[in-house]
């Protein structure tokens, strides 16, 4: 017997379960796969509120959760003992048309060309300036991935790997149990964080929207700030890894790269950060964004009293892990439902 059963091991469920378990609740994790091995390994890490326009209370939720992101990272890297790759390096969302020029110019973030190619040098030239992002950020997605499964042993967390739940068993506005391939699976309470395979187990307006990624290596590490253009991202790593993304397609679950998706981004990056060109290509890979409708994550009580929602987190869930973990555990365990729980 446990007292919370979280489904689905990804950045989500991690973070919810230890912050479950810090506040002296018993949690066990039930993930088909391996934890962290969906959405979440495949993600850039991006910590990006700005960059990726979020607007109204998400923009808060965002902003939020990128302040809590240096505390959060050290008690976890406490925990663990790992690295989380987490880098303060700030964005550069470079501007390449007159129009969008002489509108952004009025932003208070706008620097011009000479300004964005001392931020950055090595730029490609039709970049005609751009917005300088201090706050946004980056973090190692799976090294975050590596050091929340071991900090959730740490604090004696459950794991259950390799186990798929199949349904989740009601009575009226009760969940009684999980049907699983381990069998009948029983707790007091339910989160539900299985990213965009969500629909599988409950009639939520959950989709996968395909991303495919591919990384290069930057031997001379000259790459120092992320770059966020409109039609690709370059997010250099500390070791020179640079992670380039990403496609956006509704196309189910469809596996697998094409050549069209990564010519369009290995084309985009390159007009944007010219050095790309003479890099050896060292990875590619593609995932599924879970989304929700207007993009905004389904958070908190379900139709089910003992069931509670943390999915739909789409192109955001590696910044919105922190936030999204203290606001479902304040409401499992005070009963307090954050303002923000209702976008
Ligand atoms: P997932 O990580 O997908 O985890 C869900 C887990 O549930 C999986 O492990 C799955 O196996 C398990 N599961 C599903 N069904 C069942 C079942 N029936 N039984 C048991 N287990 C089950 N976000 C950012 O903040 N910054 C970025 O830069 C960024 N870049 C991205 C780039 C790409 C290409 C993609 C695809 C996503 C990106 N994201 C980014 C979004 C981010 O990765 C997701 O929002 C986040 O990972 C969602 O986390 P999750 O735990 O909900 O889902
Ligand atoms: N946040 C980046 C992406 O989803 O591709």
């Amino acid at each position: 017997m446990t007292d919370i059963l979280v489904i689905g091991g990804g950045i989500i469920g991690l973070s919810t379960a230890i912050a479950l378990s810090q506040r002296g609740a018993k949690v066990t994790i039930v993930e088909r796969d391996i934890c962290g091995k969906g959405a979440t390994w495949a993600a850039a890490g991006m910590l990006a509120p700005e960059a990726e326009c979020l607007e109204g209370s998400l923009l808060e939720f965002g902003l939020r959760s990128r302040e809590m992101y240096p505390q959060w990272i050290s008690s976890l890297m406490r925990l663990s003992g790992l690295d989380c790759g987490y880098w303060c390096c700030g964005i550069i969302a470079p501007i390449f048309s007159e129009r969008d020029r002489l509108v952004l110019s009025q932003h208070p973030k706008y620097i011009d060309k000479s300004q964005s190619h001392q931020r950055q040098s090595g730029l490609g030239d039709s970049i005609l300036g751009s917005l300088w992002l201090p706050e946004d950020g980056q973090v190692s997605n799976r090294k975050l991935a590596q050091a929340l499964i071991t900090a959730a042993r740490a604090l004696s967390i459950k794991i259950l790997e390799g186990v798929t739940v199949y349904e989740i068993a009601r009575d009226r506005d009760r969940v009684t149990h999980l049907e699983t391939s381990a069998g009948k699976l029983q707790s007091d309470r339910y989160v539900l964080a299985t990213g965009a395979w969500t629909r599988s187990l409950l009639a939520l307006p959950i989709k996968p929207i395909k991303g495919q990624m591919l990384s290069v290596f930057d031997g001379d590490r000259k790459l120092q700030k992320v770059i966020y253009a409109p039609n690709c991202y370059i997010v250099p790593r500390q070791d020179g890894t640079i992670v380039i993304g990403a496609t956006v397609e509704d196309k189910g679950f469809a596996q697998g790269n094409t050549g069209a998706g990564i010519a369009q981004l290995l084309n985009n990056a390159i007009a944007v950060y010219p050095a790309i060109a003479d890099m050896p290509i060292t990875e590619t890979w593609w995932g599924f964004r879970p989304h929700a409708p207007n993009e905004i994550p389904i958070l908190g009580v379900s139709d089910y009293e003992n069931l509670i929602l943390a999915t739909g987190h789409y192109r955001n869930g590696i910044l919105f892990a922190p936030i999204t973990a203290k606001c479902v555990t304040d409401l499992i365990v005070d009963g307090i439902v954050d303002p923000m729980l209702s976008f």
